[in-house]
């Protein structure tokens, strides 16, 4: 069994007030120990969110990092930053960066190599739009996406990574994908891996994102390739969120 991972991406949301009750509110996920948990807030505050979750066993990640090394990158910042703030990782192709920041497969495939080089853990995302769902095409983006990184870097590129399947339709849009729909997709990734690696692909933690919440996340999380989630509105909730947690703990511990 995978070890679950579960992820709060908390986007462009909340200051430093909001930030202190939520983490105050996630105490109880300290008792979650067969589940490894991460939050990731906006940038500001990775440092000092850092720092004080130092030694607990959340994870701090950041919701994107850049391809390059150093230099005259304004508004960027570098995987050797982020190691030096104490921030474990880095979301890389989040669907909303792929769309606003026009970041393509080529730089999403940097910034995960960049985060490897500095020893740090990269969540790949990768998902299909509407468009491309209703056009049949789900299977090929998703593996394109993938395979950006794969035929690159290897799969021994993914050992400390999670992979994170998000459909684009359902982030932010209360349009959960059902858990077969989700289930067919991170079957199909793991396979494309084991093209690649097959202890790997069966290692290899893949996430589901788009509209999880409490609610929805038992049944996602009793599908055999649904290693996790990654929590976008439903993490900002503290409730919410230790119950998906909680979910995710029961998908081992029964
Ligand atoms: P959502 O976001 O849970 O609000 O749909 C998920 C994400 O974008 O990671």
């Amino acid at each position: 069994m995978r070890r679950p991972w579960v992820g709060g991406n908390w986007k462009m949301n909340g200051l430093r007030a909001d930030h202190e009750a939520l983490l105050a509110g996630l105490q109880p996920l300290a008792q979650m120990t067969a589940v490894d948990l991460a939050v990731v807030p906006p940038a500001p505050y990775l440092a000092e969110i850092s720092a004080q979750l130092a030694g607990s066993s959340l994870r701090v990640l950041a919701q994107t990092v850049s391809g390059h090394a150093a230099g005259a990158y304004t508004g960027e910042w570098s995987a050797a930053m982020l190691q030096d703030c104490g921030v474990a990782g880095a979301l890389v192709g989040h669907s909303e960066r792929r769309q606003y920041q026009h970041e393509g497969d080529a730089v999403v495939a940097a910034q995960f190599r960049a985060l490897r080089e500095a020893g740090l853990q990269p969540v790949l995302c990768v998902g299909e739009t509407l468009a491309e769902r209703e056009a049949g095409e789900t299977l090929a983006v998703v593996s394109r996406q993938l395979l950006a990184v794969l035929e690159s870097q290897g799969p021994e590129a993914f050992d400390h990574a999670v992979l994170a399947y998000e459909p684009v339709w359902a982030i932010g849009t209360g349009l959960t994908a059902t858990p077969e729909q989700a289930q067919a997709v991170h079957a199909s990734l793991r396979a494309v891996v084991a093209v690649f690696d097959a202890s790997r692909a069966e290692a290899l933690r893949i996430a589901y994102g788009g509209s999880v919440k409490a609610a929805n996340a038992a049944g996602l999380f009793a599908m055999p390739d649904i290693d996790g989630a990654l929590v976008g509105g439903a993490s900002l909730d503290a409730n919410e969120f230790l119950a998906i947690c909680a979910a995710a703990q029961a998908r081992v511990t029964g």
